[in-house]
């Protein structure tokens, strides 16, 4: 199965050589240097502990008294998933504000705040807001900040194209549904991702909500589901750096969101290979059958549009996702992700 899009690993670049490359009289570089892509080949983590999490959003008043003041605009995409939230700032809410934000994002699954201050709040602040919702996960492969291992750095621009490294000519589309690091003992939960530079048109993300693609099987289908693991793996990536050794963890095929108390499918064309205990034409039939249903499930997606300022919260316990590479690489984009880990995942 091809590497997901999060996994794609340039080899070990010198990022001054590849800005000064960068900068031409049309082009001045991506506006936040700070974050271009990092990778050290000499930095190494231990493999990573379980730990106790528990999720902010069962603290939350059910209202959301500090997320959805008078002041605040609410839009639903979708009646099953995405909301554009205007008129609050993410960096101004309390501690309360940020249980009802994880809340909110269980339950609208993708959350797109408009006009946010966060991207420039400094990487400090960044962390701190990002670390009430869990243990913010260290990427083993993809590009860092240098001395921030926390951010995960996504860039697409004419001198470094992340996605040209994986996806190969060969394949029709570029689309890649993945949720994020399912393949860690403790995935993610609440996810964060701004963007620096976005292309004029283009480079939206695509949702969709597994609990929804969970809730149109058919209840005999839902049975045959009951009890299943499923296994995920990361993988060291060809001429790129590892700073963590792969591992292959097991989980349930289908996960309760601890707070919602809703089942979603908890598979992934990005990580899952195999489901425990089938013999492996049956594990590829029925994941064959899953992915594609997730896919093809337009009526359970959205799409979230970038616009400067722009972040993005949602949760990818009950999401999948894809980038959508649609854009000319002469329109940079450029945008930083902040992935705290959650609960062992639990039927
Ligand atoms: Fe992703």
């Amino acid at each position: 199965m091809a590497p997901s899009v999060s996994d794609i690993v340039p080899p070990v670049t010198d990022a001054i050589a590849d800005l000064k490359l960068t900068a031409t009289k049309e082009d001045k570089g991506p506006s936040y240097p700070f974050y271009y892509p990092y990778y050290d080949p000499n930095e190494k983590f231990p493999p990573t502990q379980v730990y106790e999490h528990t999720d902010p959003g069962a603290k939350a008043d059910r209202a959301k008294p500090h997320l959805l003041t008078p002041e605040t605009n609410v839009t639903h995409l979708s009646p099953f998933l995405g909301t554009e939230v205007s008129g609050v700032q993410i960096s101004q809410l309390s501690e309360e504000g940020l249980n009802e934000l994880a809340l909110y994002a269980a339950e609208r699954k993708v959350l797109i705040f408009r006009n946010q201050d966060f991207k420039d709040i400094g990487p400090d602040r960044q962390i701190e807001i990002a670390k009430h919702f869990g243990r913010i996960q260290r990427h083993p492969t993809s590009g860092n900040v240098k001395g921030y291992p926390e951010f995960h750095v996504v860039y697409r621009g004419s001198e470094h194209d992340m996605l040209k490294e994986i996806i190969s000519d060969e394949r029709i589309n570029r689309t890649q549904w993945h949720s994020d690091v399912s393949y860690e003992k403790q995935p993610a939960g609440t996810t964060f991702f701004f963007i620096l530079d976005q292309p004029a048109v283009g480079g939206d993300t695509l949702f969709a909500s597994q609990v929804e693609a969970y809730n149109r099987l058919s209840p005999e289908f839902k049975k045959r589901l009951e009890g299943l693991r499923a296994q995920a793996e990361s993988s060291r990536r060809r001429g790129g750096v590892v700073r963590r050794e792969p591992i292959l963890t097991e989980h349930p095929l289908v996960r309760r969101h601890p707070v919602t108390g809703e089942k979603a499918l908890y598979v992934n064309q990005g990580f899952t290979r195999r489901i425990v205990g089938f013999k492996t034409e049956e594990s590829e039939y029925l994941l064959k059958f899953l992915f594609d249903h997730i896919a093809k499930g337009a009526d359970f997606q959205i799409r979230a549009r970038y616009e400067a300022g722009t972040v993005v919260v949602w949760d990818n316990r009950v999401t999948a996702h894809s980038a959508t590479a649609d854009f000319n690489l002469g329109d940079r984009r450029h945008a930083v992700r902040l992935t705290p880990q959650a609960e062992v995942p639990t039927e």
